[in-house]
């Protein structure tokens, strides 16, 4: 018998130490099947010995039976809000009230800045924990901060909460009010959600709702499935204490073995620090595991908390400096769907305008129709839209208690919106394409944004505005179009000054010698990206011969697998394609072969070919020039490094005896090519 209560007190003690450093410390020491063991051992101990069983043994955070209403408690010490800042002045109004006040009162001399605890404001729901000789007896929700909740069977089932203070037991008063914050981890949040889903229930719109509706179950057996964490920072009733400052009392709520959120913690020193810690936070605050709606200050010296005492319902020693807003509600007016390059249908919210994280909101989208399904949410819903840091806003979810009577299922369309084609998904995707290819404008469009984009033929001035335009408009079909425009027609398009019309006609201009994989990069070949554009222009040094590529050909290149060279076998297959690559040529575009990066062999070595050579073509050795690095152009100058003559060459080869240029022959290009190692 004592030997069992010795091993049952040595188990409890194990488990408790491994929930500290699992939950509280994020650092576990054991394995689940380890942790597990324990736990059954010491089940299986009580099962046998009954009268050994303790309130506070971890067998029992799930012990109590299902309530049919919470009970009320009234707070030994109230439980108080905080003012809120918004701006940087208001921050300086609260530092100097605070330092005039101290300063007046004799606790702060002329120059000295007051010294502030600055944490986060965690976005969850605010409990006290009262704990009597160490041991927890009740916890309650803040209420109208008189009188709360009583929500201990709950509380006790969130193993980052002690049953029991640890710590020396000189430290453990007789009576300590803990105050904090239950909430929960974004990815516990997205998990949770995930398994409701799956078992068809409730959806919770954000961690801080999951958290207060776990909290608010009557039956504890449910809240022990939910994934509730606690951070302490503050404290309400609690006797004989002798420490100084807001930081001590913290540092030794962590001994006890109280989660406390110490490496977001600083201590600062006036307003400059207080906006410094702010700023630092709101940098990280989209990567934090968890919601903050803020920071919060407070002056770390309790006697002078004391000084400032209180106004209203809120101390006057700390102020709440609170974020932007990441989620707002508003109402989904409409679901529209857009046509991409592609032909990718993307479902787009339509929302009431509202402003979240920083900036406001009107469009969101929706992914896909499963998208869509999985969130069910419908025109005439009120939406939580969420916008976190930088990130592109989302739709949330809809808020059911909130929606009209006749709130239609969403359909997808059958028909492409903009020329009529039918929509197709196939099986194992998520996308709906509309089948028109080119002969949809929506797509038409897309590719020629597209093509003039940045990676690709980086035609400044020929933005989405103007190409849509010129699509309606119908004078441009092809990418081959864009280099027929001339600037005297420009003039009439929306925004289109003299002046622009010109750089615009330049751009052009210059975008006729583009880079090859750009180039090939611009056609917008599905599968296609700027790396494997490159790489295709390494590997064939001139369109034509990436044109005629079979797949067997393409499968040679670097990182090309068969969905890729499929995709670019069909492409080129395609008349119309064909034809835009020729037009291209007609319009006087000549892609330059690409610089392969790695490779040092030819690298800054220009050559012109001319003339028949022997054994390879014109495109076999300019490939296997690029291949080994170096550039093969159109034209003989200074610049050029060698020509490569074979029978009835011309002019260039006149021109290269001209200027000095070396030529080879073709045995003297594979001579230079034989001492290049090709990566
Ligand atoms: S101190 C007397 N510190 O914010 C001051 N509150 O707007 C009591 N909260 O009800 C609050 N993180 O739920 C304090 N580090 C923090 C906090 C925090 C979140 C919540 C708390 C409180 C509300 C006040």
């Amino acid at each position: 018998m004592t030997e069992a209560l010795t091993r049952a007190a040595w188990l409890r003690g194990e488990i408790e130490r491994h929930n500290h450093a699992y939950y509280v410390q994020d650092a576990p020491q054991t394995s689940d099947a380890q942790y597990d063991l324990l736990m059954r051992e010491l089940q299986a101990l009580e099962a046998s010995y009954p009268e050994l069983i303790t309130p506070d043994s971890p067998t029992q955070r799930v012990g109590a039976a299902p309530l049919t209403a919470f009970g009320s408690v009234t707070h030994a010490v109230p439980m108080l809000s905080l003012g809120n800042a918004f701006e940087a002045e208001d921050v300086h109004a609260f530092d100097k009230r605070v330092g005039d006040t101290l300063r007046a009162a004799g606790k702060l001399s002329g120059a000295e800045q007051v010294d502030y605890f600055c944490e986060l404001k965690l976005d969850g729901l605010a409990i006290n924990l009262r704990y009597e000789r160490g041991a927890l007896v009740q916890a309650a929700t803040r209420g109208d901060g008189q009188t709360g909740e009583d929500v201990t069977s709950n509380i006790r089932t969130i193993k980052s909460i002690p049953l029991r203070l640890t710590g020396e037991p000189h430290e453990i008063p007789e009576v300590l009010e803990v105050r904090g914050e239950v909430f929960m981890n974004l990815a516990d949040f997205d998990l949770l959600n995930e398994a409701q889903r799956t078992r068809g229930e409730k959806i919770f719109v954000n961690p801080r709702n999951a958290a207060a509706g776990s909290l608010r179950q009557l039956d504890p057996r449910i809240t022990a499935q939910r994934p509730l964490r606690f951070f302490a920072y503050g404290w309400g009733d609690v006797g004989g204490l002798q420490l100084v400052k807001h930081s001590d009392m913290l540092d030794w709520m962590a001994r006890l073995g109280l989660p406390v959120n110490v490496t977001q913690h600083v201590v600062a020193q006036g307003a400059a620090d207080l906006l410094r810690y702010y700023e630092q936070v709101g940098a990280r605050r989209a990567s934090l595991p968890y919601d903050i709606d803020g920071v919060v200050y407070k002056v770390n010296d309790l006697e002078a908390q004391r000084v400032l005492g209180f106004v209203a319902r809120a101390p006057r020693f700390a102020v709440a400096h609170k974020f932007p807003a990441q989620e707002a509600f508003t109402t989904l007016l409409d679901i529209e769907v857009q046509v991409g390059r592609t032909g990718a249908i993307t479902p787009v919210a339509r929302l009431a305008p509202v402003f979240v994280g920083g900036v406001t909101v009107t469009n969101a989208t929706l992914h896909n129709e499963d998208e869509i399904r999985r969130k069910d949410v419908r025109v005439g819903d009120t939406v939580v839209v969420r916008r976190a840091g930088d990130v592109i806003p989302e739709v949330v979810g809809p808020v059911l208690e909130k929606r009209p009577a006749f709130a239609p299922q969403f359909v997808m369309v059958t028909a492409c919106p903009v020329c009529g084609s039918a929509i197709e998904r196939l099986e194992d995707e998520a996308i709906a394409r509309c089948t028109g290819g080119l002969f949809c404008a929506a797509q038409r469009k897309q590719s020629l944004i597209h093509a003039a984009g940045r990676k690709a033929l980086d035609i400044e001035g020929l933005g989405e505005k103007l190409v849509e335009q010129l699509v309606d408009r119908e004078r441009i079909h092809s990418l081959a179009d864009i280099f027929t425009l001339q600037a005297a027609e420009l003039a009439g398009f929306e925004r289109m000054g003299q002046k622009s019309a010109d750089n615009l006609i330049a751009a052009i201009q210059q975008a006729k010698q583009p880079p090859l994989g750009r180039l090939i990069f611009a056609l917008g070949i599905r599968h296609v990206g700027e790396t494997t554009a490159r790489d295709l222009a390494l590997h064939f040094g001139s369109i034509e011969n990436v044109m005629a590529a079979s797949v067997d050909d393409l499968l040679g290149v670097n990182d090309v697998g068969p969905v890729v060279a499929g995709s670019i076998a069909r492409f080129f297959a395609e008349t119309h394609n064909q034809e835009i690559v020729h037009a291209l040529r007609e319009q006087g575009v000549e892609p330059q072969a690409e610089v392969a990066a790695r490779s040092a062999g030819l690298s800054g070595k220009t050559f012109v070919l001319t003339g028949t050579l022997p054994v390879w073509s014109r495109e076999e050795a300019s490939s296997l020039i690029v291949a080994a690095g170096g550039k093969v152009t159109g034209s003989v100058s200074r610049k050029t490094s060698f020509v490569v003559a074979g029978t009835d060459a011309g002019s260039k080869l006149e021109k290269a005896r001209e200027l000095g240029v070396t030529v080879l022959d073709e045995d003297g290009l594979r001579a230079l090519l034989a001492d290049v190692e090709f990566t």
